[in-house]
């Protein structure tokens, strides 16, 4: 379970963004909606122990993340959570395999990639250059890369801003069938995706100390 608390985060320039307290039940699936700049990155960051808040706190499982040390919030990222970045992080020059094998530098064991590639349909890239990629393939690298770790937690931000409807809708669903059993918290703008997930949380209103939770339905009872 992810609690986040009382949690506000002030940039220097003055930027102040104000998060309603949220619970995140493990092995259920999240969709976080949201205009742009309305601080749904910065809390997948938080989240993530990439950043600190300014206040509040953000609690795993009973552990107090935002009070640990940098390094004990590094050590948990790298263990239990799978981050898929708006951007990717892929190695452009590298092959599938390499950019997925580079988790061995954190001591993550990689041997269930193939059978992970497999399943996300990219298993006949896996020795092809990123840059030789489409859209949808690189995406479905990220995916696979933060599953490999087997992690607790999934944090995919935008993971369908980069493509068509119809790719994006196929990556939410092999995401969301994917991460059963784990928390997955993931942002998209596109509310035609919320029928995928547990439950959506609308951000727009959350900076006006307001949240409203659009949908829960029972997809895992
Ligand atoms: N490093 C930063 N420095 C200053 N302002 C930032 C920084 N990161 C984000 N912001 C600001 O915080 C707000 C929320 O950003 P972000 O979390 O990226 O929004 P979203 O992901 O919902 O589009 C925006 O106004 C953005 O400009
Ligand atoms: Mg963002």
């Amino acid at each position: 379970m992810i609690e986040i608390n009382g949690l506000k985060k002030q940039f220097q320039n003055e930027t102040v963004i104000e998060y309603e307290d949220i619970t995140f039940e493990s092995g259920k699936s999240y969709m976080l909606l949201g205009a742009s700049g309305c601080g749904k990155s910065t809390l997948l960051n938080i989240i993530a122990g990439i950043l600190s808040p300014s206040e509040g706190s953000v609690t795993i499982d009973g552990t107090v993340m935002t009070k640990e040390s940098q390094k004990k919030k590094d050590k948990f990222r790298i263990k239990k959570i799978g981050y898929i970045f708006q951007d990717f992080k892929l190695i452009e020059d590298m092959t599938v395999m390499d950019n997925i094998n580079i988790l061995k530098l954190e001591g993550i064991k990689t041997d269930d990639a193939p059978k992970i590639l497999d399943e996300l349909g990219i298993s006949e890239k896996k020795n092809s250059k990123i840059k030789h990629l489409s859209g949808g393939q690189k995406q479905r690298v990220a995916i696979a890369r933060a599953l490999v770790k087997k992690p607790e937690i999934i944090l995919a931000d935008e993971p369908t801003g980069n493509l068509n409807f119809a790719i994006g809708e196929e990556v939410i669903k092999e995401l969301v069938r994917a991460s059963v059993g784990k928390t997955l918290i993931a942002v998209t703008h596109d509310e035609r995706l919320s029928k995928y997930f547990d439950t959506v949380i609308d951000m727009n209103n959350i900076t006006s100390g307001r949240r409203d939770i659009v949908k829960e339905d029972e997809k895992n009872a």
